[in-house]
């Protein structure tokens, strides 16, 4: 049974999805503890589904380096098999991502490399572009650059906003995310063994 840790900023939705996920008997993989860098209100699903929360705040540390450290250490608490970034508003040191790669895995709003960074939904509107996308990435120590795991296109509708569009983007997001988790708790996805 694969382990995961699942790391949240925000609402939540893409873990809740997780976690409905691997409530299911024959899911190969259980989600072991949920941590956020603030006080998250996507914590409300952990604690529904009695996995234990744990929270760095960010703004509690001296630097990025500190806090990532503080991280990693509560992290180590739950030793997971992988750890999934599932809307952490945060780029993390480089030191957690190495200590932790290629076992990290990031859900991102946008057909990478298209639109990187903290507003892939709201840079593809800007761009104007008729199709957006969302992506499962390992994470690496660039923005969004890591190996893609799995992706999706996703059409932009006239007259779509950020919220509208966002809309349409997280359900592929979870439905991709909860299919990597599961092909890598297999042992179909080796993410020691990537094709480049
Ligand atoms: C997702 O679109 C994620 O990719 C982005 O923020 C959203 C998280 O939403 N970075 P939620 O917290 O899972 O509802």
């Amino acid at each position: 049974m694969l382990t995961v840790a699942v790391l949240i900023s925000g609402t939540g939705s893409n873990l809740r999805a997780l976690l409905d996920a691997a409530s299911a008997p024959d899911f190969p993989a259980r989600i072991v503890a949920v941590g956020a860098d603030r006080q998250a209100d996507g914590f409300e699903h952990a604690e529904e589904f009695g996995i234990p929360t744990f929270l760095v705040p960010y703004s509690r540390f001296g630097s990025r380096e500190e806090w990532g450290a503080e991280l990693d250490e509560q992290l180590r608490v739950w030793n997971p098999d992988l750890v999934v970034l599932s809307g952490l508003m945060r780029l993390l040191p480089a030191g957690l991502v190495e200590a932790w790669a290629p076992r990290i895995i990031n859900t991102h709003p946008a057909y990478l490399p298209e639109f990187p960074g903290a507003h892939g939904v709201r840079d593809a509107l800007a761009a104007g572009v008729t199709e957006t996308g969302a992506s499962v990435i390992v994470v690496d120590t660039g923005v969004d650059t890591g190996p893609i795991l799995a992706q999706e296109r996703i059409p932009v509708q006239p007259g779509d906003t950020e919220h509208t569009l966002h809309d349409r983007v997280k359900p592929v997001e979870r439905r991709l995310l909860i299919d990597v988790v599961h092909r890598i708790a297999t042992g179909e996805l080796d993410l020691d063994n990537l094709a480049h």
